[in-house]
C-alpha cells in the first residue's frame, strides 16, 4: 500500500483533529510507501503573513512527530520542498476541466466565509491532485470534508490517462472514521470554527482551565448523575480503559460526587495520555536542526519518487524532461 496524506499548517491540532484524524493516518505508517506532509503551499491560499506561514510550518511537522509519526517508518516532509509538485499542477491544469471545480463545496464554503477568491483558492483541488498523483499514491487517509477532493483527483487522473495513455494510479480514499464525534467544551461538535476547542499543546494551566470550562447541568452535588449525557464523561472515555469509565459511570450514578471531581480526572488522564507527547514536543523546540534534518531527509527521499512520476507525465505529454 502506498499511503499519502498532507495536513494543511493553519490551526495547532485539538482532541477532536487528533482522535479524528491524525491517530488513525499515523496508525498507517510503516506501509511499503507512507508518505505524510505539511501542505504549506496549500496554506498560502490563507496565511499571508511569511512568519505566520514558517512558524505553523514548524509547528505542524512536530506535533506530528511529537504525536507518534516516526521518520523511521515514515516520510515527512513539507510540500513545497517538492517543487515537482508544482510543475504537475500546471500539466493538470491544462486538462482539468472548469465545471469540476466550480462544484467544489470546500471552494464555495471558504467564499462563503470571506476568503478572497484568488485563482490559487479556486485550483486548490489541482494542487491537491498533483500531491498524491506525484507519489503513485494509492491509499489517501482522509476527513469526509475531503473526498470530494479525492473524486476530483480521480477524475483527472483519468482524463489525463484517456487523452495520454496510462500514466498515474487512481487512488482510493481511506475515509477516517469520524463516526466518534469529539465534544467540545460547550457540549457541541469541536471545532476550531465553534471556538469551542481543547488544543493538545497546551500548558498545563490553560488545560485546566479549558476542562473546567466544559458545559455541565445545574444536578446537585450529591445527586445521582447520568455519565451517558455529560460531555466531561463522553471526552474521558478517549482517554480511559474499560474498568476506568466503569469506575467513574458508578460515581456519576451513585451521587455524591460534583462535576468538578469528573473535570479532576479527565485532566488527569488527560496529561496521562498526552504525556509522551509533550515531552518529545518539548524535546523538538530544543532541537530545530533536527527537525529540519529530518524534513531535509524525507524532501530528499519524496523528490526522487517525483522525479520518476513528473517524467513520465511530460514524456506523456510530449515535453522534453528535465
Ligand atoms: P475543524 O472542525 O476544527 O476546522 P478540520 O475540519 O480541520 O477541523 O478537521 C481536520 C480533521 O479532523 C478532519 O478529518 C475531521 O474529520 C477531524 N475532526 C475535526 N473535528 C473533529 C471532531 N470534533 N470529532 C472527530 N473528528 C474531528
Ligand atoms: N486539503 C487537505 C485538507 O485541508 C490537505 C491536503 C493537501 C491533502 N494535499 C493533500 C490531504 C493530499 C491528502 C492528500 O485537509
Amino acid at each position: 500500500m502506498k499511503v499519502l496524506s498532507g495536513i494543511q499548517p493553519t490551526a495547532r491540532p485539538h482532541w477532536g483533529n487528533y482522535f479524528g484524524a491524525i491517530k488513525q493516518y499515523i496508525a498507517l505508517q510503516g506501509n511499503e510507501q507512507s508518505y505524510y506532509f505539511v501542505a504549506d503551499l496549500h496554506a498560502l491560499t490563507t496565511i499571508r503573513e511569511p512568519v505566520t506561514l514558517a512558524q505553523n510550518t514548524s509547528d505542524a511537522a512536530m506535533d506530528l512527530l511529537a504525536l507518534g509519526l516516526d521518520p523511521e517508518k515514515a516520510t515527512l516532509f513539507r510540500q513545497s520542498d517538492v517543487p515537482e509538485v508544482t510543475e504537475l499542477t500546471w500539466l493538470l491544469l491544462t486538462i482539468t476541466q472548469m465545471h469540476l471545480l466550480e462544484k467544489c463545496v470546500s471552494y464555495k464554503d471558504k467564499k462563503e466565509r470571506g476568503i478572497a477568491a484568488d485563482a490559487g483558492l479556486f485550483t486548490y483541488p489541482v494542487l491537491m491532485a498533483a500531491d498524491i498523483l506525484i507519489y503513485d499514491s494509492d491509499v489517501v487517509p482522509v476527513g469526509a470534508d475531503q473526498i470530494q477532493h479525492l473524486e476530483v483527483t480521480r477524475d483527472i487522473a483519468q482524463r489525463f490517462n484517456s487523452m495520454y495513455g496510462e500514466t498515474f494510479v487512481l487512488p482510493k480514499p481511506h475515509v477516517l472514521d469520524s463516526t466518534a464525534k469529539v465534544l467540545g467544551t460547550d457540549g457541541e461538535k469541536m471545532s476550531k470554527s465553534y471556538n469551542n476547542t481543547i488544543p493538545i499543546f497546551e500548558t498545563p494551566k490553560r488545560l485546566k482551565k479549558l476542562i473546567n470550562r466544559i458545559k455541565t447541568d445545574s444536578t446537585a452535588v450529591e445527586d445521582p448523575k447520568d455519565p451517558d449525557t455529560c460531555a466531561v464523561f463522553d471526552l474521558y472515555r478517549l482517554f480511559a480503559d474499560d474498568t476506568q469509565q466503569q469506575e467513574l459511570a458508578d460515581r456519576y450514578r451513585a451521587g455524591g460526587m460534583g462535576y468538578g471531581e469528573a473535570k479532576n480526572q479527565l485532566y488527569e488522564s488527560a496529561m496521562a495520555y498526552f504525556g509522551e507527547a509533550f515531552e518529545r514536543r518539548a524535546s523538538l523546540e530544543q532541537r530545530p536542526d533536527d527537525l529540519e534534518d529530518i524534513l531535509q531527509a524525507g524532501a530528499a527521499v519524496a523528490r526522487s519518487k517525483a522525479r520518476e512520476i513528473i517524467d513520465r507525465a511530460k514524456t506523456a505529454c510530449g515535453l522534453a524532461q528535465a
